[in-house]
C-alpha cells in the first residue's frame, strides 16, 4: 500500500493548478447512460473514482475510453442495467446509475450501498423520489431492484437536501413523461453543473443549483460534449494548505464563487484571500485566529472542507468550535491530529480546538478521503516527518497531490508499497 511522506516546515510558494471536479464528473458520466451515441467529457480528473465509474459503465456494456482529462462513452449494443456489489462497495456514488438506468431501460438492479466510514448514509430519498415517479422498488439480498413502465413526472419534496439524491432524480425526470418539480433540492455547484449537461442533452431543467427545480421530461436525449467545472474542494484544500504553511499561493482555476463560505471563514481567521486572474491567491499577513464553523448544505460551509479547516485551526490563536451537521462520523482525523500534538476535544458532533504552538510529525492514517487530505496538510507544517498511510483514499479524490504540492516547495513524496 502506498503512503505519502511529508517533511514539514516549508512555506508553499507558487501556483497550484486545480483539476476538474470529481463530484461533478461522476454524475455526468452516469448521465451518458441517458442517450445513445458518443458523449465526450473533458477536464476530467485522473482519479480512482473516475476509473471505477468508467469500469462500471464498461461492465454494463457501454464503450468507454477513459483517458483523463478526456473520457468518452458510447453505446455498443445491449446494456446490462446492473451495478453489482463489487463496484458499489468501492464507490458509493455508483448509486448514481439508478435514476438514468431506470428511466432509460425500465429496469435496474443496483447493490444497496452500505454505510461508510463517515456515516450510515441511507438512500431512502433516492428511492422515495423514484417511487413517486412511478417505479416499483424492492430491496432484497442487499440489492435495490426497481422496475417501471415509462416514468411519469411528479412533485417530490426531499426531507433534506441530498446531493446525489437530487442528481439521481434529475436524471430520471429528464426522460420521464411530463413535468417534475423537485423541492428542497441540494444547491451544490455540482448539481447545477448536471443541470447544464442535461440541458445540453435536450432536457429542460430550470432552477438547478436552487432550492426548487422544474424538469420537463423528453422522449429521448442526445449525447453531449462538456468540460467539467473545477473542483472547489480540491481548490479549498490547497487554499488551506497555503494558509497553514503561511505561504503565498495562487490556486489557479479555483472557483471563488463556489467557495464563499470557506473564503469568509479564512478571512475571519486572518488569511488574505483574493481573486487573481482565473484563480484565488492566499497569503497570511499576520497572526492566525480561531474561528467557529458549522457545516451545512451549500451555500453553507461544506462538510468536505471540515477536516482541512480544523487542521488549520490547530495552529490558530485561541479556541475554535467546529460542528459537523451532515455526517455523524466525520471526525476521524481528530485522534490522528491529536497524535500530532493538536489540542482537540470532541463532544458529540462538536470539536473544540485550542490552538497550539506547533505540530509534530507522526505515522498517521485515515479511512476517509478528506480526513486523509487534512493529515497531509498537517504534515506540511509538522516538525519532522509525517507518514500518511492508506493513500488509496487520497487517490480517490486528489489528482497527483504530492506532485502539485512539491512543485510549490513542499518536501513530499509517495512511498510505494509502504506498510498498511
Ligand atoms: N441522506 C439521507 N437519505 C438519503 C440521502 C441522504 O438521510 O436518501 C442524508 C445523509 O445521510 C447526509 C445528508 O443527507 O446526512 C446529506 O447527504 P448527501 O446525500 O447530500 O451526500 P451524498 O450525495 O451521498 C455528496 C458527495 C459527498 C459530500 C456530500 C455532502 C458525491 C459523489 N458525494 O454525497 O462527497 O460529502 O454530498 O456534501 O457528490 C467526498 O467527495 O469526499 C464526499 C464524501
Amino acid at each position: 500500500m502506498d503512503a505519502i511522506r511529508v517533511r514539514g516546515g516549508r512555506s508553499l510558494v507558487g501556483t497550484i493548478p486545480v483539476s476538474g471536479a470529481k463530484n461533478a464528473a461522476l454524475p455526468i458520466l452516469c448521465a451518458t447512460l441517458l442517450s445513445d451515441g458518443e458523449s465526450t467529457l473533458r477536464n476530467v480528473p485522473a482519479l480512482r473514482d473516475i476509473e471505477t465509474t468508467s469500469a462500471l459503465l464498461g461492465f454494463m456494456g457501454r464503450r468507454v475510453s477513459c483517458a483523463p482529462p478526456v473520457v468518452t462513452v458510447g453505446s455498443s449494443g445491449p446494456v446490462r442495467p446492473e451495478a453489482p456489489y463489487e463496484f458499489v462497495k468501492q464507490m458509493r456514488a455508483s448509486v448514481l446509475v439508478l435514476g438514468p438506468l431506470l428511466a432509460r431501460y425500465g429496469k435496474v438492479r443496483v447493490s444497496l450501498p452500505g454505510g461508510c466510514q463517515i456515516g450510515t448514509r441511507p438512500v431512502d430519498q433516492h428511492l422515495k423520489g423514484l417511487e413517486a415517479l412511478g417505479a416499483s422498488i424492492q430491496l432484497s439480498h442487499g440489492y435495490i431492484q426497481a422496475e417501471c413502465a415509462r416514468l411519469k413526472g411528479a412533485e417530490i419534496v426531499f426531507d433534506m437536501p441530498t446531493v446525489t439524491g437530487t442528481e439521481n432524480l434529475m436524471m430520471a425526470a429528464a426522460l420521464a413523461k411530463g413535468r417534475t418539480t423537485l423541492v428542497n433540492c441540494a444547491e451544490e455547484p455540482e448539481v447545477e453543473e448536471l443541470g447544464r449537461v442535461l440541458n445540453k442533452m435536450g432536457a429542460r431543467v430550470e432552477g438547478a443549483g436552487t432550492h426548487v427545480m422544474h424538469i420537463e421530461g423528453r422522449d429521448a436525449l442526445d449525447p453531449f460534449d462538456h468540460a467539467v467545472i473545477p473542483d472547489r474542494i480540491e481548490a479549498g484544500t490547497y487554499m488551506v494548505a497555503a494558509a497553514m504553511t503561511r505561504g503565498d499561493v495562487l490556486v489557479d482555476g479555483a472557483p471563488l464563487e463556489h467557495l464563499e463560505a470557506l473564503a469568509a471563514k479564512l478571512r475571519k481567521a486572518g488569511v488574505e484571500v483574493s481573486r487573481e486572474g482565473g484563480g484565488v491567491r492566499v497569503r497570511v499577513p499576520g497572526e492566525l485566529r480561531g474561528v467557529d464553523v458549522t457545516t451545512a448544505p451549500h451555500p453553507g460551509f461544506p462538510t468536505d472542507m471540515q477536516a482541512q479547516l480544523m487542521t488549520l485551526m490547530t495552529l490558530a490563536a485561541g479556541r475554535s468550535v467546529i460542528t459537523e451537521t451532515i455526517f455523524e462520523n466525520r471526525f476521524m482525523h481528530v485522534p490522528e491530529l491529536v497524535r500530532m500534538g493538536a489540542n482537540i476535544e470532541v463532544h458529540g458532533n462538536t470539536a473544540v480546538v485550542t490552538g497550539v504552538a506547533g505540530l509534530e510529525g507522526a505515522s498517521v492514517m485515515a479511512t476517509d478521503l478528506r480526513a486523509s487530505a487534512s493529515l497531509v496538510v498537517a504534515g506540511l507544517v509538522a516538525n519532522g516527518e509525517t507518514e500518511v498511510r492508506r493513500v488509496y483514499h487520497l487517490d480517490r479524490g486528489y489528482e497527483r497531490m504530492e506532485e502539485k504540492l512539491s512543485r510549490v516547495g513542499a518536501d513530499i513524496a509517495r512511498v510505494r508499497g509502504a506498510e498498511g
